[in-house]
C-alpha cells in the first residue's frame, strides 16, 4: 500500500487537492474545469513548442505545462493580460504548425 498525503493548492480562487501523481498545472486545472490551452502538449510536443499555456504562479509566469504542482501554490488562469498572450500564442503555433516552421521546444524541462 503507496501512503502519501494530499495537499492542496488554489487555481483562479478555487482550492483543490494534489497529489504526487498529478504531473503539471494543466491536468489540475482540468479537475476543477479550468482549461489552459496546450496544444503542444497534447500533441506530444511535435509540432515545436506553443507557449499557450502561460500562467501565473505566485504572482510569476510560468508554463502550465512544465510546472509541476505544489503544496500552497496559487495559480491566476484568467486576467486579461494572460488571455491576450496565451491568444497570440495560440495563433503563432497554428501558424508555425501549418507552415512546418517548427522549433524544438525549449520548455518541456
Ligand atoms: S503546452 Fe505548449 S508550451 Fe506549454
Amino acid at each position: 500500500m503507496q501512503l502519501f498525503s494530499l495537499v492542496s493548492m488554489t487555481v483562479d480562487g478555487q482550492r483543490i487537492l494534489i497529489s504526487p501523481q498529478d504531473a503539471n498545472l494543466v491536468e489540475v486545472a482540468a479537475k476543477l474545469k479550468i482549461n489552459i490551452p496546450a496544444p503542444c502538449l497534447k500533441s506530444k510536443r511535435k509540432n515545436g513548442c506553443c507557449k499557450a499555456c502561460l500562467v501565473e504562479v505566485d504572482g510569476k509566469k510560468a508554463y502550465a505545462c512544465t510546472t509541476k504542482p505544489l503544496a500552497n501554490m496559487n495559480v491566476t488562469v484568467r486576467t486579461r493580460e494572460l488571455d491576450s498572450i496565451r491568444k497570440a500564442s495560440l495563433k503563432a503555433y497554428r501558424t508555425q504548425v501549418r507552415t512546418g516552421a517548427a522549433a524544438a521546444c525549449q520548455c518541456s524541462g
